[in-house]
This record gives structure tokens, sequence and C-alpha cells, in this order.
């Protein structure tokens, strides 16, 4: 038992909980998911599963992204970056709903299978559903060898390195990485992104390891904010454009967690139902980072506030309009709009975790859930 412990203690590497220690990976986990990918002084983008299919990828009529939990959050933000750089059109679906839905799959499509464990039952079934239909099936999986990284016609790892706590972080972080070079790449090579344009975002790209470095290093801060807030029964996260997704992997991380109910939503549909539910004592978190809809976050913090709702704010360094109305701000660097869930999703997972741990919860293994779900 004894030695059981030790080996845990060394195994977390002098963090108390494997996800505390997983967050804090995120900035060599992202360098690492690039290495060798990402050329940015030659400009170049090599990915061997894309290089050697590269017609398919470029004459694709449609990409469907299937995937489950967290993995599905980052085929959302998939989804906005593939449209923005490649121009494909996207669709992302639950794999649970994809498989049982009889869709409508060509040979023109292609499907990218997003999971961490490789094992998730109801994404495996959906690639064999798709691969039977005739489409090309692309998985982006971070355990080497797993089930859909075998099932699948080709695909890329993310190299986040193992991920014990059940809660996902830095395999979300890094499929996202996956997911902006094959976006940028795309987009390059179909002519969408101009050469000049493309280096930039491949410099811009190369300093986010740094960056979310940068953001780790706040923690404190959010310490207090969760010591604020611990108790709430519910809380609301609001995102748009690529935060959109980032405001439902914050909500769906609260959840996880601290058992405490949290709901995601993109910030313009919350006069449509959430508005509602806004009084003092429900904390709101809102992603109003500049460039992403900037204005219009403001105008939705600003309906909160009139409501008394208590706003943590997550903001760009050296915003000053928020900061006025916020009752909270928590500032990250700046960076391209299309690389802002990078940045923002870490608070947001810092925040769950130090309010989980602050109600005593079993961090990383909540009740109920499991790390790979390989039933339905
Ligand atoms: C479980 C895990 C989640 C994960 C989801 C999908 O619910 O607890 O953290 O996001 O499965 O798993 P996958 O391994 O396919 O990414």
């Amino acid at each position: 038992q004894e030695l059981k412990l030790n080996l845990e203690q060394i195994e977390k590497g002098g963090y108390d909980h494997f996800m505390l220690k997983e967050i804090h990976e995120q900035p060599n986990a992202i360098s690492d998911t690039y290495r060798g990918r990402l050329l940015a002084d030659k400009g170049i983008i090599k990915m061997g599963s894309v290089d050697n299919n590269i017609t398919k990828f470029l004459n694709a009529k449609r990409i469907i992204i299937v995937a489950c939990g967290t993995s599905w959050h980052a085929g959302l933000v998939g989804e906005y970056l593939i449209e923005e750089f490649a121009r494909i059109p996207v669709e992302v679906e639950y794999a649970s709903e994809f498989r049982y839905r009889n869709p409508i799959i060509s040979k023109d499509d292609i499907v990218i299978a997003i999971s961490q464990s490789g094992e998730t039952a109801d994404t495996l079934a959906a690639i064999k559903l798709a691969k039977a239909n005739g489409a090309f099936v692309f998985g982006i999986c971070n355990v080497v060898g797993s089930s859909i990284a075998r099932e699948t016609n080709s695909g890329a790892y993310t190299h986040a390195g193992p991920e014990i706590g059940v809660a996902s972080t830095k395999a979300f972080t890094t499929q996202i990485t996956v997911l902006s070079l094959i976006a940028l790449k795309l987009g390059n090579l179909k002519g969408e992104l101009s050469n000049s344009k493309f280096n930039n975002y491949l410099q811009e790209l190369k300093l986010i390891p740094s960056k979310v470095t940068e953001v780790l290093k706040i923690n404190t801060e959010i310490e207090k904010i969760a010591a604020i807030y611990k108790d709430a029964p519910n809380c609301l996260y609001l995102g748009r454009g690529f935060n959109f997704p980032v405001a439902l992997e914050g909500a769906l991380k609260l959840k996880e967690i601290s058992y405490i109910h949290a709901e995601g939503y993109p910030a313009a549909e919350m006069k449509h139902g959430p508005i509602a539910l806004i009084d003092a004592s429900m904390p709101v978190i809102v992603i109003a980072t500049k460039k992403g809809h900037y204005e219009k976050v403001v105008s939705n913090i600003q309906e909160i506030k009139s409501r008394k709702g208590k706003i943590i704010a997550i903001v760009t360094k050296g915003d000053t309009v928020v900061k006025e109305i916020a009752d909270h701000v928590i500032e990250i660097p700046e960076t391209e709009e299309a690389f802002t869930p990078l940045l923002t999703t870490i608070p947001l997972q810092l925040l769950s975790y130090y309010i989980a741990v602050m109600r005593g919860c079993n961090v990383d293994q909540p009740r109920n859930l499991a790390k790979s779900v390989t039933v339905e």
C-alpha cells in the first residue's frame, strides 16, 4: 500500500492530482503535437497522413467530424477552423447519434474521428459505419495503437502523453492543435490562405506554448475566484465563435469534477432562455477576448449585469471596457482569434479544478465517470 502511494506521488510529478499535472503539461504537450509538423521557419506544415491522402482532402465535398464528450467539443472548434481556413463544409456529430441515424455518407466525404483513448465504443461504431459507406476515415487519437487508431484509414496522433485524470485537459488542447495544423495546411494548398497569411499563422502557432505558460501563471488569481463561487449551485458559461465550444467545454469540466450544474451556451442564445435564470446568485463565465465578436459579447455582459448576475470574464490582456463591468477578469495574452481556444480553455480548467478540490471532490476519478467508455 505504502509503495503504491509513493509510486503514485512520483507519477504525479509533485502535483496534488493528475489533472493539475496534465493542465500544467499543456505547453509541452502542444509543442510535442507540432514537433516535426509545424516547420514555421520553412513555411511548411508537414503531416505524412495528410500528405499521403492529399487528393482526398483537397477534393472532399464535406468533412464530418464524429466524437464524444470533450473530443466532440474539440471537433466543434475544428469546424470553425476548417471552415474558416480551408472553406470545406464541416458537420460535427455525436458518434452515438450519427451511428443510429442512418446518416447520409458518400465516398466524397471525409470522416474525422476524434478520440483521446481511441477506445470509445460509439466513436468506433461510427467509424465502421462510415467505412462501410465508402467514406475515407481519418483518426485523431492520443493513445498509440488504440482500436480507433487501427480501425481508421489514416490519422494523426496528438502526442499529448498519457492522460490519467478522467476529465480531459491536455488531450483537448492537443486535438485542437492537430485540427489547426490540418485546417491551415488545407487552406494554403487550396489557395484560400495566401502564403503570407499562412506564414503569419505558423509563426503565431509557434508562440502558443509560451502563451499557455503565461496563462498558467495566473493560477493563484483563479484560486481566489474559485473560493468565492465554490458553493454556487449553478453556473453559466458563454462564448461566441471559436470560443462557443470552449464555453461548452468549460461547463463540462465543472460538471464532471465539482458536480455543480453548469451550462455552456453561445452568448447570443442567452436571450432565448438562460437569461431567465440570471439573478444575484448566478455566476456567469464569459469569454470576451478581443477580435471574437467583442462588442457583441460586451453587450451580452451588460445584459447579465443589469440582472445582477456575477461576471467572471476571460479577456485579452490590456482590456479596459470589460474590466469596468465584470466582477472579475482573467487576462490572457493576445493571439489570432482562431487560436484563442488554446488559451481561453486553460483558466476554465483551473477554475473547475480549484472548485472541485475546495468542495472535497475526487478530482481524478469523479463519481459515475470513466476515462474511456468502451460500452454504449
Ligand atoms: C469519457 C471521458 C471524457 C472523454 C469522452 C470521450 O466520457 O470521461 O473525458 O472526453 O469519454 O473519450 P475519447 O477517449 O473518445 O476522447
